[in-house]
C-alpha cells in the first residue's frame, strides 16, 4: 500500500506518524520503505539513528525531491510491499506529485491551531489529484491533542470538517505525550519505548489499524 503522511501546515506531528506507522508496519514483518520528500530530512535522521543503535527491525529510509517523485514511489512500489511518503509542512511539488501516486493521505491537524485555509488548500489539493487518482482517500487526523479531558477539541474539528467535500476525520486521534518526543529521539517508535506508554501505544495501534486495515 501506498501512504502519505502530508499536508500544509508546519509541526503538526506528520514525521512522528509517518515513523510510527514505518517501525509498526516493519515491525508486523512488512517489508515497508519510508521516504523523506522533506529537505529537513527529518525522518531520514529518525532512520539513521535506529540504524546507529542497531534498532531491529531497520526501517528502510530514503529522500526524494522534485517532480520525479511519481515515477520512483511507482517503480519503488513493485520491490516494497508498503510504502510511507512523509511530505513537509507546504505546498510543495513533492506533496502535489504524491498525491497523484498515493492510496490513501493522512493529513495530521493540530486542534489548537486549527486552521480552516489550510485545510480548504488541501481540500483542493485532493480535489486536483483525484482526477488523475480517482480512488484517493483523504482522512484528517487531529494529532497533539490534549489529554486534558475538559478541552472537547475533537467535536469542534469534526463539525468543521463538514464543509468539505473530499476530506474525512479519521476515528482515531493522537495526543500530544511527552513519550513521543523520547521515543523520537532514540530512533524508536511508541511501541517499542521503554518503559511503556500504554495509551499512546493504543491510540498509534489503532490508527495503524484504520491506516492498514486487516492487510
Ligand atoms: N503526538 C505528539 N506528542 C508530543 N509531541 C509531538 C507529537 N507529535 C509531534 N510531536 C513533536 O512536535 C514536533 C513536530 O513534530 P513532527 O516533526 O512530527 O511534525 P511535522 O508535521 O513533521 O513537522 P514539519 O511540518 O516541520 O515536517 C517534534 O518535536 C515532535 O517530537
Ligand atoms: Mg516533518
Amino acid at each position: 500500500m501506498i501512504i502519505l503522511i502530508g499536508g500544509e501546515k508546519g509541526g503538526t506531528g506528520k514525521t512522528t506518524i509517518a515513523t510510527n506507522l514505518a517501525a509498526m508496519r516493519a515491525l508486523a514483518g512488512r517489508d515497508v520503505l519510508l521516504i523523506d520528500t522533506d529537505p529537513q530530512g527529518s525522518a531520514n535522521y529518525w532512520a539513521q539513528s535506529r540504524d546507529e543503535e542497531n534498532i531491529n527491525p531497520r526501517v528502510a529510509c530514503i529522500q526524494k525531491f522534485g517532480k520525479g517523485l511519481p515515477k520512483e514511489v511507482q517503480d519503488l512500489a513493485n520491490r516494497y510491499e508498503d510504502i510511507i511518503i512523509d511530505a513537509g509542512g507546504r505546498d510543495s511539488i513533492e506533496l502535489r506529485s504524491a498525491l497523484v501516486v498515493t492510496e490513501k493521505v493522512f493529513i495530521p491537524i493540530q486542534p489548537s491551531q486549527f486552521d480552516i485555509w489550510t485545510l480548504n488548500q488541501m481540500d483542493e489539493l485532493v480535489e486536483t489529484a483525484q482526477s488523475f487518482n480517482p480512488n484517493l482517500l483523504a482522512k484528517v487526523v487531529i494529532s497533539r491533542s490534549s489529554t486534558n479531558p475538559s478541552v472537547n477539541e475533537s467535536s469542534d474539528t469534526r463539525k468543521l470538517l463538514e464543509d468539505f467535500d473530499n476530506l474525512h476525520l479519521a476515528s482515531t486521534t493522537i495526543c500530544d505525550r511527552i513519550a513521543y518526543r523520547k521515543a523520537a529521539k532514540d530512533g524508536l517508535s511508541i511501541s517499542e519505548l521503554k518503559p511503556k506508554d500504554s495509551k499512546a501505544t493504543k491510540e498509534m495501534e489503532l490508527l495503524y489499524t484504520e491506516v492498514f486495515g486487516d492487510e
